[in-house]
């Protein structure tokens, strides 16, 4: 049986909001579905999560939800008729005091008061996602004068960048805030902070979650260029989160594209050495908008960020707004699974010249190290509360099916996220202690995962339902009656 192990988080949005098309979604493989808070209302999102929880229950599946906040991007304010058209050499003004519904071919109004304070003379801007240039000639108390360098349309509402970074508006907004809320209400899996510039933004997203009551993994969105100045910043955000996501977009338009591929291999190994996920987010099949099939560039995108071992890869307009959202998933299941094939996805030596830290660490590695080298092991099954046990062995690369067995909802949805990680409902606490270990091999034997004469690898610990308590590893073979 060959199970794909790199997951797939998908955006939702109106090209996905009919449970048909989200049931084929979820048939096609989606793991993760993604609430982007930028766009829609509090009642669309509940209608949403609770379709995608509907179902995937009725298909015995374990779909993780993600909330995404909106973040303080910077934003231009309103043109008169919605949109203008710039060309190279024109002169362009950003200004805190234009009347903000009144943009017009030479002014625009913008809603960051420290603009002119934080731009100098020389510094470029990009609009839109880069695709319109300035640069800043002059400024005044209030305005900044610019040259457009690369000219195009300017509509509504367009995001700004200043290359380089540094445009620094604190992280959560007034709106974040009432988002944090909203997700603990939907007792969401996953909550994305948007543009953090250090650990402390990520600290202060888990204190307002805690407040509100919510349980969600934070997930910090790698974006700024700040964040990847230099390792001991990127390390403290990503040790300040329990998942982080490469967000490409913004990230790309800061530090440059040529930077962004040498940049997203290593936000993903920094992740993964501190024990965390890692998503792969942005224009990943760009193309599929508009299109039934990728590119073949999009393909090689996709696999690349599975041989970087990427815990997932993420669609944002393509599933959220495309025409072809359900062939996007298939698409990428098929890459997914494709690349995993490569000897690099599978073997492992990560870790081996390393001490460890904890005791479930240590036996979760041990897990690892004999899963890749004992051959006749098939599967290995992780007893586990908060899901921690699987997320450490699904550090280290392997071939071999880790099943995350565990009683609670929040934890078999967290685990759709992790690669290589399925989950079982099981509570061992249910069961006499001797008959544990049977009923757990039993389960995999029903879903033909092993058969008699595999080995199997169970690890948990001496007490049920104690986060991080696991100190056991035993290799079971299947078919044996087992205690
Ligand atoms: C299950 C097992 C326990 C183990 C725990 C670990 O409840 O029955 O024996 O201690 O998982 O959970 P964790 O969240 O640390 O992976």
């Amino acid at each position: 049986m060959t199970f794909r192990r790199t997951k797939i988080v998908a955006t939702l949005g109106p090209a996905s909001n009919s449970p048909e098309v989200l049931e084929q979604l979820i048939l096609a493989g989606l793991d993760v579905a993604r609430l982007n808070f930028s766009h829609g209302t509090p009642d669309e999102h509940k209608a949403r999560a609770r379709l995608v929880r509907e179902i995937a229950a009725k298909h015995g599946r374990f779909v993780a939800l993600l909330g995404d906040l909106q973040g303080p991007k910077i934003r231009i304010a309103k043109f008169a008729n919605k949109r203008i058209e710039l060309a190279e050499g024109d002169r362009f003004r950003f200004s805190v005091s234009h009347p903000r519904d009144a943009g017009n071919q030479e002014v625009v109004g913008i809603d960051y008061p420290d603009l002119v304070k934080d731009c100098r003379v020389g510094d470029e801007l990009l609009l839109d996602d880069g695709r319109v240039v300035m640069r800043v000639e002059s400024t005044t108390a209030d305005e900044l004068h610019c040259v457009v360098l690369i000219g195009g349309p300017l509509s509504d509402h367009k995001g700004i960048n200043r290359r380089g970074g540094g445009l620094t508006a604190p992280a959560l907004t007034a709106k974040d805030k009432a988002d944090i809320k909203l997700a603990a209400e939907m007792e969401l899996d996953y909550l994305a902070v948007s543009f953090p510039r250090d650990a402390a933004d990520m600290q202060l997203a888990r204190r307002l979650r805690d407040e509100a009551g919510g349980s969600a993994w934070l997930v910090a969105k790698i974006e700024r260029a700040e964040a990847v100045a230099d390792d001991e910043t990127l390390n403290g955000l990503i040790r300040a989160s329990d998942a982080v996501m490469v967000a490409r977009g913004d990230l790309g338009v800061e530090i440059g594209d040529a930077e962004l591929v040498g940049i997203q291999k290593k936000i993903i190994l920094h992740a993964r050495r501190h024990n965390k996920a890692v998503i792969t987010a942005t224009q990943m099949m760009e193309s599929m908008i508009h299109s039934p099939m990728p590119t073949r560039a999009e393909v090689s995108d996709v696999a690349n960020a599975v041989l970087d071992y990427t815990d997932a890869v993420m669609l944002s307009a393509e599933s959220a707004a495309g025409e072809y959202p359900v062939e996007a998933v298939t698409a990428m299941a098929r890459i997914c699974l494709g690349a995993e094939k490569h000897p690099t996805s599978q073997k492992s030596s990560h870790r081996l010249g390393q001490a460890f830290e904890r005791c479930d660490q240590s036996v979760a590695l041990a897990t690892m190290y004999t899963a890749n080298h004992f051959p006749g092991v098939k599967a290995i099954i992780s007893l586990t509360e908060s899901g921690y046990s699987p997320l450490v062995m699904s550090r280290i690369r392997s071939s071999v099916p880790i099943f995350a067995f565990s009683p609670h909802r929040a934890t078999q949805a967290r685990a759709a996220l992790f690669r290589g990680v399925y989950t079982v409902p099981f509570d061992p606490a249910a069961l006499p202690p001797e008959k544990v270990s049977q009923a757990a091999v039993d389960e995999l034997l029903k879903r033909g995962v092993v058969e008699p004469g595999d080995w199997v690898i169970l690890t948990k610990g001496d007490s049920y339902h104690t986060i991080g308590g696991t100190n056991t590893m035993k290799i079971l073979h299947v078919g044996d009656p087992l205690v």
